[in-house]
């Protein structure tokens, strides 16, 4: 994983802060939004709230006006992505302090080492201010020559530059300062591009429940299919097999075992967590245009599987693996994927014809979306988060040392 620094700049409500957000949202574990605006006047105070408002409680935010440096010096270790909104502000506040062009410009500096030694990615957000006719002071000019000097420093410096025009992020800069010495790493090694394509499948693979009735195409299947037959299988047991559904009959059935171990497994919650329960979509198996069936034979190759004697299991291991590799690959293919496993398994194996030895390891629900969830719908709905990364890995021992600064976890690479 590697951390990445961001520019983002643009006119006043061109849509910075909503792209800010966008881009931040994609890295699990703490988020911090540093403000440097200042709560001064009443319509300011409105506009402060807005703002976090629209961040929602995924954000930390941590206010303050003329030293963001010591902030960023506090959270190194602890936050994934830090956002800094915004750099004009910050620095008309220091020039409401009188700090002069010099002394703002080294606090720049200052700035840009802390980012640099920051552990995870940080977004700065600034206003192009110098683009309208010149200002009539003196004040108002030299406040658009340092805000200028300022983007150009830190544009030199940092990884990516975006440029928010009316609302169209446009990417003006563009680079992984990592990639030279990542490509000494291993002569194995895939290029920038497809690392990048395979995280992207990685990181925007949603489990979705809302499909639109457009069919899948049938070429298409049979790659998500064979990427699926791809993956890795005890004793290269390949235990699978994939019951491909379109008959709307048969959907139907499965749709009413769904809504029959649904509606069981909503009274195991009570109050509001079981009204919670009720408003989730959960499914879309009739919506979906296939549905696929992935099962595991765990006669397959048997009895004695190489590798299997110890962990009879590993068959059901290896058949998630296809399940995975059929997940990525259909987000890969602009495809969407729900699994859907609140069914009951004696009433689908019935209903799907599937043999005593067969177990259904996965019914999964496959088409077109209008739209991928930009998180899990259950974190969007409140009823989860993803954990932090840093505290599921021990060293050498369970609940061993905590991990230190040696793994550098920023999040996703995009
Ligand atoms: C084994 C398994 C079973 C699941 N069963 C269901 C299900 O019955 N209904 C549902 O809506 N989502 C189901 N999901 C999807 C999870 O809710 C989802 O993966 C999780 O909330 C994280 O969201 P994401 O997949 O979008 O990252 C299942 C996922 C897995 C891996």
């Amino acid at each position: 994983m590697t951390k990445k620094t961001f520019l983002i700049t643009g006119g006043c409500r061109s849509g910075k802060s909503r792209h800010a957000l966008k881009l931040g949202n994609l890295f699990p574990g703490r988020r911090v939004y540093l403000a440097s605006a200042e709560p001064l006047d009443e319509e300011m105070e409105e506009r402060i709230k807005k703002h976090q408002i629209e961040r929602g409680t995924d954000w930390i935010t941590i206010e303050e006006a003329l030293d963001p440096s010591s902030v960023l010096k506090n959270e190194t270790a602890k936050a994934s992505v830090l956002i800094l909104d915004c750099l004009t502000l910050w620095i008309s506040n220091m020039m409401m302090k009188d700090l002069n062009r010099e002394s703002i410009l080294k606090k720049v500096d200052e700035l840009m080492d802390e980012c640099k030694r920051f552990q995870g990615t940080v977004i700065l957000i600034t206003n192009e201010v110098g683009a309208g006719i010149v200002p009539d002071n003196e004040l108002s000019r030299s406040f658009r020559d340092i805000a200028g000097e300022t983007n150009q420093k830190v544009a030199f410096k940092f990884d990516e530059v975006v440029h928010m025009v009316s609302g169209i992020p446009v990417t003006i800069k563009s680079e992984s300062p990592q990639a030279p010495s990542e490509a000494k790493d291993s002569p194995h090694e895939f290029s920038q591009e497809k690392k990048q394509g395979l995280y992207e499948a990685i990181y925007k693979r949603r489990d979705v429940r809302h499909f639109i009735s457009r069919p899948v195409a049938p070429e298409v299947l049979g790659r998500v299919l064979d990427a699926a037959h791809h993956a890795g299988s005890v004793g290269f047991m390949q235990p699978w097999n994939f019951l491909v559904i379109d008959d709307e009959n048969v959907k139907k059935k499965v749709a009413r075992n769904f809504k029959k171990a649904s509606d069981e497994a909503s009274e195991k919650f009570s109050g509001e967590k079981q009204e919670l329960y009720k408003s989730l979509k959960l499914e879309g198996i009739t919506e979906a245009s296939v549905n696929i069936c992935i099962t595991c034979d765990s006669k397959r190759f048997g009895p004695n599987v190489l590798g299997r004697d110890t962990i009879k299991e590993t068959d059901l291991f290896s058949t998630c693996c296809a399940v995975q590799n059929f997940w990525l690959a259909a987000r890969a293919e602009g495809l969407a994927v729900g699994w859907v496993s609140i069914l009951s398994q004696k009433q689908l194996k019935k209903d799907l014809g599937i043999p005593e030895h067969v177990f259904p390891v996965a019914y999964l629900c496959l088409g077109h979306t209008e739209e991928f969830y930009e998180k899990p719908m259950l974190e969007s709905a409140g009823w989860a988060n993803r954990l932090p990364l840093r505290d599921l890995i021990f060293y050498n021992k369970w609940e061993g040392d905590p991990i230190g600064p040696s793994i550098p976890l920023p999040g996703p690479v995009l």
